[in-house]
């Protein structure tokens, strides 16, 4: 067998009991990926890539969730954050709404400046807090942390976000631990990571933890990145030097 969590799965699964079997969980199949108008398209673009590569290896499911099935843009909502008067934008076509959402395994939030959208994001905080209880995995990028945050869910939990939109973003949940230099953080089964980019991180470290390496490098020499591997390395923490809780 190619990837060591599946031999590791046979090998208790013939050699041990079923209480040793039931230690090792299954592995995720149904991803979700939830937009809104202003996504940030590498927070949803770079995690989904490196899945698209690892249902090459897996059997996996992508469902994109949105409150109509109407094409969802990266382009702002608000005039006054289009100064330029660009037209500059893409669309991804969603599956499903949150009124009639799948069953999922993972749900991946992003962010983007379309999370400081107030209170026309209240259905997806709705779905969001519905869904979470059924999870397997919470997987937020960047300020998809601070939308997460803000329903509760994060509440006592260890969470990151973009350090460019610190204040912003914690903010948006006072109770949870936000932790101020992490490009990713892991508590139970809520992965958060660091602005933009640093979805890219967490997704490659998400497939390494839960999928394993050699998945992981496969992935990563397909697609000619360098992943960052620990996630206490963060330039961005320094660069803003981020706190918690705030100090001004
Ligand atoms: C900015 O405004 C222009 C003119 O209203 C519109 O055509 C364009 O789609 C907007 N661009 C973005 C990026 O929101
Ligand atoms: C949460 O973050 C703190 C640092 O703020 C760390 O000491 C602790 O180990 C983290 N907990 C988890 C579950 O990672
Ligand atoms: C970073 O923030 C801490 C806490 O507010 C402060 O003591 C320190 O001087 C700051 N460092 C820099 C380089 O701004």
């Amino acid at each position: 067998m190619r990837f060591p969590r599946l031999t590791a799965m046979a090998a208790l699964l013939v050699s041990s009991t079923a209480a040793c079997a039931a230690e090792v969980p299954p592995l995720p199949v149904n991803f979700g990926v939830l937009v809104f108008p202003a996504f940030q398209a590498l927070d949803v673009f770079g995690p989904l890539d490196t899945l698209n590569m690892l249902s090459t290896l897996f059997k996996t499911n992508l469902y994109i969730i949105a409150e109509t099935l109407d094409p969802v843009s990266t382009k702002t909502r608000s005039a006054s954050m289009n100064t330029t008067g660009s037209n500059f934008g893409e669309s991804i076509v969603p599956t499903h709404t949150f009124a009639n959402p799948p069953a999922l395994d993972v749900l991946i939030i992003p962010g983007g400046a379309g999370t400081r959208a107030g209170t026309l994001l209240d259905p997806a905080r709705e779905y969001i807090k519905a869904t979470f209880p059924t999870l397997q995995y919470l997987l937020t990028v960047c300020t998809g942390s601070a939308l997460a945050a803000s329903t509760g869910i994060l509440d006592g939990k260890n969470a990151t976000s973009n350090k460019a939109a610190w204040v912003w973003a914690t903010g948006q949940g006072p109770n949870v631990n936000w932790v101020p230099r992490a490009r990713w953080t892991v508590d139970g089964n809520v992965w958060t990571t660091s602005g933009v980019a640093a979805g890219m991180d967490g997704t490659f470290a998400f497939v390494k933890a839960v999928y394993g390496e050699e998945a992981f490098v496969w992935i990563r020499n397909k697609v000619e990145y360098m992943p960052q591997e620990d996630s206490h390395v963060d330039p961005w923490g320094e660069f803003y030097n981020t706190t918690w809780p705030i100090v001004s």
